[in-house]
């Protein structure tokens, strides 16, 4: 039961990374993001991916990096959830090798939940960024920082997909 948990979490994982590296085209839709879930990952599908987002009802109006960042709220909830459960079952828990699985599940998910706001935080970042730049567009001049803007952008990219390597 609860290595089946932990493999859920890790795919879980990967989406929401997948959705942060994604959200650099922006103005798409609910239905454009779960297609294109649906496409990279067959084993989570597109009805999955609507339900998902069903936990949060600002996802139905969202952007890409919007969706983003609900998809991080959502999976962080339910880390958290986890990890209440998981400290519950390890309370009353007698056999001792079922008790050390579940131990391993409990740092996975504190993992979890910590790599979960940093990519929450990652996102935040690389938004500002693309509003910074945007800033520029508007006015119709040549941003004097693209170069950095669009340096950071990759770092910032590097640092999420080696996150993700982590599972
Ligand atoms: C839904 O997502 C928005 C935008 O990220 C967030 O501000 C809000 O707290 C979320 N609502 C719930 C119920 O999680």
């Amino acid at each position: 039961m609860a290595r089946r948990h932990c493999q859920a979490l890790s795919c879980c994982l990967v989406v929401v990374l997948l959705f942060i590296l994604a959200s650099s085209s922006s103005a798409s839709t609910l239905e454009h993001m779960c297609k294109y879930v649906a496409t990279t990952r067959k084993d989570i599908g597109y009805d999955y991916c609507i339900k998902f987002f069903q936990a949060n009802k600002t996802s139905a109006a969202a952007d890409n990096r919007g969706l983003g960042v609900i998809a991080t709220q959502i999976s962080r909830a339910a880390a958290s959830d986890t990890l209440k459960r998981i400290d519950t079952l390890l309370a009353s828990e007698k056999d001792k090798k079922i008790h050390a699985r579940l131990s391993d599940c409990r740092v996975l998910y504190s993992a979890a939940v910590n790599l979960l706001e940093v990519a929450a935080n990652l996102n935040a970042v690389v938004s500002d960024t693309y509003t910074c730049e945007n800033g520029f567009r508007v006015l119709g001049v040549t941003s004097p920082l693209a170069a950095e803007d669009a340096r950071f952008l990759k770092d910032c990219s590097i640092a999420l997909i080696i996150t993700s390597t982590f599972w």
